[in-house]
């Protein structure tokens, strides 16, 4: 009996190792580079002094995006941005609000580096991960070499690239498919695509983005004075813009903007219609948002539907 009870006990016990995302319990080799990717963005070991890791800032539940307006890092120094989604990024050619980075490989190093973020030296993180024997194990047969920067990188990547998603109501409706997408819902894409909201001229392509630097009026070199593209290119005419965000899952990603000062999708939304009520004495704002756009409280609240009708079934609407 007790013989019978330990092996149930053992039985169990293993089953629960098998099934940890914890590196350190992990029994069966690494399937495959998504799966190794996915262990080092959960891994914190790749934070100076082991406290954080990238899921800390981007977590899963909330679509890889973070609950606060600025993240922590080590040492619980505050960001300077809002940490966004890293869903539905397979697509997209530039990376970060100001789109320092090129492509989904070199985005890797910067949150590695930052000293508001990990704190670690690229090279101490992969030296860390070289000393791990199932990090190591893995490495070389999925690459057929030690990890290096550039595999390192391309492991994350792969594991980013794998997080896309189109499993929503609006897509269901799209495709035609019994979908809970509603009529206010409906009309709120009407709204979105009309001359009146000019929404989609800048979020347009299937994850509502173009991938284009755009200024909507979130810089007034005063107290809103993070002047966005114009860090990377030093143009003038690049002052307060930022990489115009895809809109997928955007109903569990606030709060909102670069830098988090909108808690609301709403807010957003009112914020676009009286751009001039938020921010007064905006620098360089973008043609198309030159008057308030007076939409109504219905339309208002359809395009609140239609926002909320992107979010993937596998997330909880917040
Ligand atoms: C301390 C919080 C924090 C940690 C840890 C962190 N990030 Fe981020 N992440 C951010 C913030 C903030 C931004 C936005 C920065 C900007 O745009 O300048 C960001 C942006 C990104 C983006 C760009 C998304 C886009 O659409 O442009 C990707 C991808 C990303 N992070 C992946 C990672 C990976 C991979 C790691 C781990 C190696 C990581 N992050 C660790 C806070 C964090
Ligand atoms: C001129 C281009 C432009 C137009 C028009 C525009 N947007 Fe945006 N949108 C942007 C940019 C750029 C950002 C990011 C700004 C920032 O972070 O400072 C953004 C951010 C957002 C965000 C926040 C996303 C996040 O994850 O923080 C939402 C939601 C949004 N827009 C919805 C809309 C809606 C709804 C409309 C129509 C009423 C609209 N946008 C019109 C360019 C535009």
């Amino acid at each position: 009996m007790a013989k019978l009870l330990l092996l149930a006990l053992l039985v169990t016990g293993l089953g629960l190792l098998l099934n940890s995302t914890d590196k350190s319990a992990k029994l069966v080799p690494v399937k495959d580079k998504v799966e190794l990717g996915k262990l080092l963005f959960f891994d914190k070991q790749l934070s100076l002094d082991s406290s954080i890791s990238c899921a800390s800032c981007h977590i899963p539940e909330f679509a890889f995006s973070d609950t606060t307006a600025l993240s922590k890092g080590v040492g619980g120094k505050l960001g300077l941005r809002n940490a966004p989604s890293v869903m539905n990024v397979k697509f997209r050619d530039r990376f970060f609000y100001d789109g320092r980075a090129k492509n989904i490989e070199d985005q890797v190093h910067f949150p590695v580096e930052d000293p508001l973020e990990m704190n670690l030296a690229f090279d101490e993180a992969v030296k860390r991960i070289a000393s791990d024997p199932i990090y190591m194990e893995a490495f070389k047969r999925l690459y057929g070499e030690a990890p290096n920067r550039v595999n390192v990188a391309n492991a994350i990547a792969e594991f980013e690239r794998s997080l896309e998603s189109s499993n929503t109501p609006y897509d269901d409706f799209m495709n035609e498919k019994p979908s809970t997408f509603s009529e206010s819902a409906k009309r709120g894409m009407d709204v979105f695509l009309s001359d009146k909201a000019k929404c989609f001229d800048c979020h347009f392509s299937p994850d509502f983005t173009g991938d284009e630097f755009k200024n909507i009026g979130l810089y007034n070199g005063l107290d809103w004075n993070d002047p966005g593209r114009f860090k990377i290119t030093g143009d003038s005419a690049d002052l307060g813009k930022f990489k115009v965000p895809g809109l997928r899952n955007v109903g569990v990603t606030g709060p909102y903007m670069h830098n988090g000062r909108f808690k609301t999708l709403m807010e957003v939304i009112d914020y676009y219609d009286t751009p001039d009520k938020f921010v007064p004495n905006a620098i360089n704002r973008d043609s198309t948002l030159s008057k308030p756009l007076n939409l109504t409280t219905q339309e208002k609240t359809d395009l609140l539907n239609f926002l909320l009708s992107l979010t993937d079934k596998s997330l909880k609407q917040r």
